[in-house]
This record gives structure tokens, sequence and C-alpha cells, in this order.
């Protein structure tokens, strides 16, 4: 009591605890019991559904809902997934709230080291807890939880399909490592689209090109692709100023050359060019390739030489590809082959 008075406000001691409808009503219980298995019982239709749209809803159909057009498989996955996902947090949420234990449990202060009889405690209570939630004795609740959370996985995991498929070399060799560009195909302007003249380029000229094939291209997609493997950049350098390698003295035209404009270490395009040092700079991350010598780097991140187009010219004198690129244009992946890079002293 002395105690007590000496505290700035009396201790309360505990409300009188009111128990739960579903505590003193059975048929309450029960009937919370129900809903509970009802929402769990929906989980796996919920999934079937969201593997049906996933492989029975073509990708490119539509629905249009509330006057907005929306891509019916993605709505519908997103659905079925998100309401499974619902159904299992609300059953959880409505277990705990009105079947498991509502008792009230004072625990004493004790120091922060437990001592090996609580250890043999915190295992009794763990007992009383799964005792408590009533598991055993409505078995259902533990399989339906278990196996709803074990379903919810699944659509997970059948979206990784949409990860594309496994890269074979066949594959890389059609996709990846294929570009617009081909024996006897003209460089053009990236923009105007004119095929560029070999004699109208200028010592320290520098132009964006692409093949003359990608304005062909009609599907949107197809072309993006397609400009962003197969951009270049030609730039004219003074041939007495560059070292020419023995395996590339061929793909050049007095000292016309032509790179790829696609970055080795991640991929941005590059323009920036330094006349004067024929260094170009990427301005991600500062790398920077040595046009003069075969586009080796010079400095920053990237680890490989901007792969070299092989040129010449046609009976007009236009530039045109003597071949696609030797190697695959853009950055690293787990399955490319470095060994033809060209690296500082090759020949
Ligand atoms: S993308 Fe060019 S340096 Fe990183």
């Amino acid at each position: 009591m002395s105690e007590q008075k000496n505290l700035p406000v009396p201790d309360p001691g505990l409300e009188e605890h009111e128990h739960r409808f579903t505590d003193v009503n059975e048929a309450a219980a029960d009937r919370a019991y129900r809903q509970i298995v009802g929402m769990l019982a929906a989980v796996p239709v919920l999934v079937l559904a969201f593997l049906f749209v996933y492989f029975g809803v073509p990708k490119d159909a539509e629905l249009v809902l509330f006057g907005a057009n929306l891509q019916m498989q993605t709505t519908l996955l997103g659905l079925t997934s998100g309401l499974a996902t619902l159904m299992i947090g609300v059953a959880a949420i409505a277990w705990a709230r009105s079947l498991m234990s509502d008792e009230e449990i004072v625990g004493e202060r004790h120091g922060a080291a437990s001592p090996p009889e609580a250890r043999e405690r915190v295992l009794a209570d763990l007992e009383t807890g799964i005792e408590a939630s009533g598991i055993r004795r409505r078995k259902l609740l533990g399989t339906g939880m278990a196996g709803a959370l074990g379903l919810i996985a699944v659509p997970a995991l059948v979206s990784l399909a949409d990860l594309g498929p496994w890269p074979t070399p066949a594959l890389r060799a059609e996709t990846i490592e294929r570009t617009l560009w081909a024996e006897g195909v003209r460089l053009v302007n990236d923009v105007s689209y004119l095929p560029l003249k070999a004699s109208d380029l200028e010592v320290g000229q520098l132009v964006n090109a692409v093949p003359e094939t990608l304005e062909k291209i009609e599907d949107g997609t197809a072309f993006q692709q397609g400009k962003a493997k197969a951009a270049i950049i030609v730039v004219r350098m003074d041939p007495n100023s560059i070292k020419i390698p023995d395996s590339r003295k061929d793909w050049q035209i007095n000292g016309i050359l032509s790179y790829s404009k696609i970055c080795t270490h991640v991929g941005c395009p590059i323009s920036l060019w330094e006349q004067q040092t024929h260094h170009l700079l990427c301005p991600c991350h500062q790398s920077t390739f040595d046009l003069a010598n075969s586009g080796v780097v010079v400095f920053g991140p990237a680890a490989r030489s901007l792969p070299q187009l092989p040129i010449t010219t046609d009976s007009e004198g236009y530039l045109v590809a003597r071949s696609g690129f030797t190697v695959p244009v853009g950055p690293s992946y787990f399955e490319r082959d470095s060994s033809k890079d060209f690296k500082e002293g090759d020949r």
C-alpha cells in the first residue's frame, strides 16, 4: 500500500475481462470456424482460376472495365492471385480474433538470461498455445492454412515461365547475338535514312548510323529491337594516326571505321567523341574506348572492346557492311563467349 502511495498514478490493475461471443457461444464459434474454412477452401479454387487464365487467356485479349481498356490476362491474374492472398490473410485474422485463446496473461518481470526452467516453460507454453489455437480439435484449420500457404506459391512459381525460354546457343544466335547487319547492307544516317558516301565524310567527323533495312520494318517492337542492337557510329580518322591490326586491314576505308554504338558495360548508347584523342566516352559510367586502336577500353568499368563492324564501299561509293558483327554487341551475359573480342596486342 505504501508503495502504491509513492507512484504518481495509482496502478489501476486489470479491467474485468470481457469474453468474446465465440468464447461463450459454441454455435457462434462453429459458425466462425466454418467461415474460416470456407475462406481457405476458396484459395485452391482461385489458384486453379489463376492457372486457367495464365494458360488459357490470350496475352493480347482486352477487357473493358468501367470504360477503361485493360489487358484481360494481366487483370485476371492480378485479381485471382490477389484474392487468394486476401483470403489467407482474412482467414488468419478471423482465426486469431474469434477462435484462438482470449485469456489475459500477466507476465512477471525477470532477468534477461533465461534459466533452464524458463526454457522448459516456453516449450510448455508453446504446447499450450497449440492447444489454445484449437488446431488439435478442429483439424481442418491447420490443414487448410498449410495447404493454402503452399498453394499460394504456385502462381509465383508458374509466373517464372515469363522470364522467357532457356537461352540455348541456337536461340541466342537467332536473337540477342544477331543484328540486322549482313554483307552488302548500306549504312544510312539514323535520322534521315540517307546512305552514307565515303567521300562525304571528313576527317574528325562522327555520324550515327543504322542499317538501311531498318526503315522497312513496320512492326514497332521489331523496329525498336532491331535499332537497339544495330545502332553504330561511323568515324573518319587520319589513317596515319591510327593503329590498324593486320586482321582488320580491310574492315575500314581510308580511315573510316564503324563501331557498335552500345557500350559493352551495361549497354548505354555512346557518342561522346573526342576528336583529338580518338576516344569515345560513355556518359553513363565513363568507360572510354580508343577508336584508333580497334575500340579497346582505356578507362572505366567496361571489360570488353567496342565491337567493330567490318565495312567497305559498294560500286557507287556508298558505305556497306562486309558482314555482320563478328562478336555479340552490348553488355556481357552469363553465356557470352568473350574469346573473340579484340584485346590490346591482338594482330
Ligand atoms: S554503360 Fe557505359 S560505362 Fe556503364
